[in-house]
């Protein structure tokens, strides 16, 4: 299945959460088993280009993603997760939302200094979240190889915002 395929799994909803908003429903490609093997595939043909040595996942859509990839490439996978679940040592990074703010958090010992560490999540689109993760990877002193995602939403910024680093998308909704 190409990734022009796998966009009919993807389900729009209209006024979710909010009004004005559609939302990108992702459970129809997970629930159907080809459908989210072909996705794991080609996401992780785009990760091996850049011989990563992790896969970092961003809670919580993006562990939905960045297991599977890690178990398919041989890799540790990290968890980048919202403020407070972790147990051990981390750091943590603000990072803006629609409204407010939020927190990522790390654990101080997840990625050696030099690890070329590629960053999963289900989607991009203000890439808020994926430049937070970007910054904790950093901050441990390892690489960002790239960000893979499955689904870009165009016009809100995001690509724009991770300027500099790789980007790898399977496909693009245009939302603005
Ligand atoms: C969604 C999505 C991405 C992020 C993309 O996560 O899963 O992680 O927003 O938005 P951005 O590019 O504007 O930062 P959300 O925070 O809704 O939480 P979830 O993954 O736990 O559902
Ligand atoms: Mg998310």
């Amino acid at each position: 299945m190409r990734p022009v395929e796998l966009q009919r799994y993807i389900r729009t909803i209209p006024d979710f959460p909010r009004p004005g908003i559609l939302f990108r429903d992702i459970t129809p490609l997970l629930g159907n088993a080809a459908a989210f093997r072909a996705a794991i595939d080609a996401m992780a043909a785009a990760a091996e280009a850049v011989r990563p040595g992790a896969i970092v996942g961003i809670e919580s859509r993006g562990f939905l993603f960045g297991a599977p990839l890690a178990d398919r490439l041989g890799l540790p996978f990290v968890p980048i997760r919202k403020e407070g679940k972790l147990p051990a040592a981390r750091l943590t990074v603000e990072y803006a939302l629609e409204y407010g703010e939020s927190r990522l958090d790390i654990h101080q010992d997840a990625l050696e200094p030099g690890t070329a560490a590629y960053i999963v999540d289900d989607v991009l689109a203000t890439g808020g979240t994926a430049l937070a993760a970007a910054k904790l990877v950093e901050l441990l002193g390892a690489n960002v190889a790239g960000a893979g995602f499955l689904i870009e939403l165009a016009g809100l910024g995001g690509r724009e915002r991770l300027a500099g680093y790789r980007v790898d998308t399977l496909m693009t909704f245009e939302e603005a």
